[in-house]
């Protein structure tokens, strides 16, 4: 099996993360969350009293961040510094501030590098995201945008908060995924795909569907 770069990108609630694993395990491939990235930055910042609002300093806290990340989509491991944080990245607190160190332009730059060196280092692998058709990995052999409507969307998403809640009300996390999801739209668009990108719509498509689908994408282009 020969390089194959697959990668997926998509808003939250478009299922990319459990479809992008199931899709990894089909090919026998590695699997890549460039969210948990960002997410780990954000964690970092946090637990190192980094004002957010200076980007020197998020920037050189990210930069000095030493990441390792399971790339197995059948285990989801990421530390800082040694520090397992998998749990502490999907906090509402760094929920809430991921978007604002996810815009600091050379905090992308930092880990679009490590992204792109780990996608080498695997050579096959799928990779998910939000700019990795785009950005990280316009060259992948595979390229897909996987979306839903906005409805179901919304109905994913409250599923998973209601599983993820602890404290916080449904309304406030629907507020502030909602805000995220504004923030985000500066550094990527889900309305249509780029050039040479399949989109894959879930509205209608249940899990097992969804995978086959973007599988198919994967024979088509790869
Ligand atoms: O995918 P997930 O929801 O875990 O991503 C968390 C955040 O990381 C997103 O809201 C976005 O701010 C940022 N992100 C990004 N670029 C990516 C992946 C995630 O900016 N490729």
């Amino acid at each position: 099996s020969g390089r194959l770069v697959v990668a997926v990108d998509g808003p939250s609630g478009s299922g990319k993360s459990s479809v992008s694993k199931q899709v990894a395990r089909s090919l026998g491939a590695v699997y890549l969350d460039t969210g948990a990235m960002y997410r780990a930055a954000a964690w970092h910042c946090v637990n190192e009293g980094v004002d957010l609002d200076d980007a020197d300093a998020v920037t050189e806290a990210v930069r000095g961040m030493e990441l390792t990340q399971s790339t197995d989509p059948d285990s989801e491991h990421i530390a800082v510094g040694g520090h397992d944080v998998t749990e502490a990245i999907r906090t509402p607190e760094v929920t809430a501030v991921v978007s604002r160190v996810a815009g600091v332009i050379p905090v992308r730059e930092i880990l679009q590098g490590r992204q792109r060196a780990e996608i080498e280092r695997a050579g096959r692998i799928v990779a998910e995201g939000r700019d990795v058709t785009t950005v990280v990995a316009p060259d992948a052999e595979a390229r897909v945008l996987l979306t839903a409507s906005e409805q179901v969307r919304m109905a994913r998403r409250s599923g998973q908060l209601a599983a993820a809640a602890s404290g916080v009300d449904a309304e406030t996390l629907k507020a502030q995924v909602a805000g995220r999801d504004r923030t985000d739209s500066a550094h990527s668009s889900f309305e249509r795909p780029a050039d040479g990108v399949t989109l894959v719509d879930s509205s209608e498509l249940d899990f097992d569907q969804t995978v086959a689908a973007v599988l198919a994408a994967v024979q088509l282009q790869a």
